[in-house]
């Protein structure tokens, strides 16, 4: 079971409070979704604007870390969350070394064709390696680009491709080919025949979000390896 934006079931997402709480009731695995900065630095957040989930407004990387830092991440969910912040992708990384394992989801918008030191997925991985937890996280997408260019790279964490769409065999291929450890399917979308195929070329699957107990009982069924839920008691 994977803590979908931490424990998002009861604290606001990606904020440290959402994580900690995901690691004390045991989540096996939590995952996080990365942005990056006007500054070019990688917080912790699912949209590309502020205004669901902080008390700001725009666009991500129209604000440098330091503006980012003064929202409120924590109030639109609930008053007594007031003063929790964006955490950045080092703050996170910090909080759940050696306690758990992690996913870190790249959004597609921040891919740049020019690949440099400070690309997102670049800075994903050095953070990764800094804090020696290469055997510990997942780094995931649904922009097949970033791993396309990553398993070019030495010393990798597991890398997993997300999708909405069903996969046929060209999809398994693709995955074979950047070696991928795990293919991350929506759970409407799958299908028996598709858990069997990945299976058969050695890819896990990992489905999305799965928040009922009917769901998770059919997923069960199909062999799936693990899930993505908000609400770990509810499926465990
Ligand atoms: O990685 C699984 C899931 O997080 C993908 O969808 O939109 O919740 O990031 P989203
Ligand atoms: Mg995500």
């Amino acid at each position: 079971m994977v803590a979908h934006r931490g424990y998002r079931a009861k604290y606001p997402e990606n904020t440290k409070v959402a994580f900690e709480n995901a690691i004390n009731i045991g989540a096996k695995m939590i995952e996080l979704d990365v942005s990056l900065t006007k500054d070019r630095q990688v917080v912790v957040i699912h949209d590309d604007t502020l205004e669901r989930t902080t008390n700001g407004k725009g666009a991500i990387n129209c604000f440098t870390l330091a503006e980012l830092k003064k929202l409120d991440a924590g109030s639109w969910y609930d008053p007594q969350f007031k003063g929790e912040r964006i955490p950045t992708l080092e703050e996170v990384l910090d909080l759940v070394k050696d306690r758990t394992l992690m996913n870190i989801e790249l959004k597609e918008i921040y891919y740049e064709e020019q690949d440099s030191t400070d690309t997102i997925e670049n800075q994903v991985i050095n953070l990764v390696r800094k804090k020696g937890m290469e055997q510990a996280v997942i780094i995931s997408s649904f922009e097949i680009k970033y791993l396309e260019r990553l398993c070019k790279k030495d010393n990798l964490p597991a890398m997993a491709f997300i999708s909405r769409k069903p996969a046929d065999a060209s999809v398994v291929e693709a995955c074979k080919k950047l070696e991928l450890f795990s293919w991350h399917p929506w759970y409407e979308i799958l299908t028996q025949e598709q858990v069997d195929m990945m299976h058969d070329a050695g890819i896990k699957v990992f489905s999305f979000t799965v928040n009922s107990k009917d769901t998770f009982l059919k997923l069960c069924k199909m062999g799936v390896d693990g899930v993505f839920t908000d609400d770990i008691p509810l499926i465990r």
